[in-house]
Parts: structure tokens; sequence; C-alpha cells
């Protein structure tokens, strides 16, 4: 028996009443919240990028995933579908993930921005700020135990440090208000690029097995 309960009893009243309301006072579950997160966005008209898109893209997998992977923007396929990397670059991240056992279902997967720029430009400074509110809540209700940050346009905005791609890889960083490790990969695209820069890649992700192994994922 839990101290209040034993205090009720003390004075005689019955404490079952008060762990029920407890109960129901509990915290959504993350998807209810996303839910509604992702309503508000499907009718976000806060940046540019709203005039040009055909469907926002949101995000896609496990809620309650240990691993949270944020990329760039949506391109033309993600616009198309409304779900995040299931063109070429998603197709790539798709086997790559599952060459380590990594299952598009027990991860999470979103992006810095959650509108197609026009010609998949990168998105600019404003947009990425626009935005940043529905990624930070993303992250607060997903809680994931590691982020990974999928390119340029991510860290930046997430871990904002001007070193280069290759300084940032294969190092961990906490953001701030969170302490959650973070880790940077090359964005797929760049491999798409650069098929010969494999093993690369296949750094990103051992490296990203030894911080799963580390905080017990
Ligand atoms: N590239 C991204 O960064 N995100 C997508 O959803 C697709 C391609
Ligand atoms: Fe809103 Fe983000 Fe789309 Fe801009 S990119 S319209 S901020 S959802």
């Amino acid at each position: 028996m839990n101290k209040t309960n034993q205090y009720l009893n003390e004075m005689g009243i019955e404490s079952f009443w008060y762990k029920n309301t407890k109960k129901i006072s509990s915290k959504p579950p993350p998807t209810a919240n996303l839910m509604s997160l992702e309503k508000i966005v499907s009718n976000c008209t806060k940046c540019e990028l709203h005039k040009t898109r055909n469907k926002t893209v949101f995000g896609d997998g496990n809620t309650s995933a240990k691993i949270l992977f944020i990329g760039e923007a949506p391109g033309r396929e993600e616009d198309k579908e409304g779900k995040p990397f299931v063109g070429r670059a998603g197709r790539l991240l798709t086997e790559v993930l599952d060459s380590v056992g990594l299952s598009r279902k027990n991860i999470y997967i979103t992006n810095t921005v959650k509108c197609r720029p026009p010609s998949n430009r990168n998105p600019s400074d404003e947009e990425v700020e626009y935005c940043a509110d529905y990624l930070e809540k993303q992250i607060e209700e997903i809680n994931p135990k590691i982020i990974v940050l999928l390119g340029r346009i991510a860290a930046d905005r997430i871990i904002k440090n001007e070193n280069s791609m290759s300084e940032l890889r294969k190092k961990t960083f906490f953001l701030e208000s969170k302490n959650i490790p973070t880790i940077v990969f090359y964005h797929p695209a760049y491999l798409l690029r650069n098929p010969k820069e494999k093993r690369k890649v296949w750094e990103d992700l051992m490296y990203l097995k030894s911080v799963m192994k580390e905080y017990d994922c």
C-alpha cells in the first residue's frame, strides 16, 4: 500500500477511489497526441510551402519507438503519398536498416519540414523555423532513447553545429533539453549519388549499433 492510501485508511476513508482517479487522469498515449498534431499539421499554412504541397508528410512508424530518425523534407513520392521516405532514397534507407535487423515498423521516422519544397530545393531557415514546433512536439511525445539525424538539414536544426558532415558522424551529441543521445548519418540520397561510399554508410550503421548497445535499445 502506498503512503497516501495508508494515510487515508488510517483516517477510516476507503482509498480505492483514489487509485481510480489517478488512472483516469494519466497522460494519454503518444499515439493520441500525435494523431491530433498530425491533423493540425495537415491544415498548416504557416509557411510558403503549404501553397505547393499536395499532402503534408507528418511521420510514420512506431510511436513508442526507441529510435527516432529525422530526415530533411518530403520529396515527390512522399508529397504524393503523405508518407516519409517512400521514394528512391527511402527504399534504400529501408534496405540499409533491414540489413542490420532494424525494421521500419520498429522505428519512427519523420522530417525537419512536413511539406515538400518545390523542385526538392533545400528548405529555407525560415521554413525550418516555422515547422520546428511540430518536430519538437514529436520528439517530446515519442521520447526516444536515441535520435538519428539524416543529413545536414536535420543536423543543423537539432544540434546546431557547423562542423562538416564528416566531422559530425560517429559522435554522440546530447539534446540540451532532454539529454537524448543523438547521432548524425549521411542522408540516403548521398549514397544514391555516391554509391562508392557504401563503406561510410556501413560505418554509420555500426556506430548506431554500438550506441544502441550502450543505451540498452
Ligand atoms: N528525403 C527526406 O529527407 N525525407 C523524405 O521523406 C524523403 C526523402
Ligand atoms: Fe506548416 Fe511546416 Fe508545412 Fe510550413 S512546412 S506549411 S510550417 S507544416
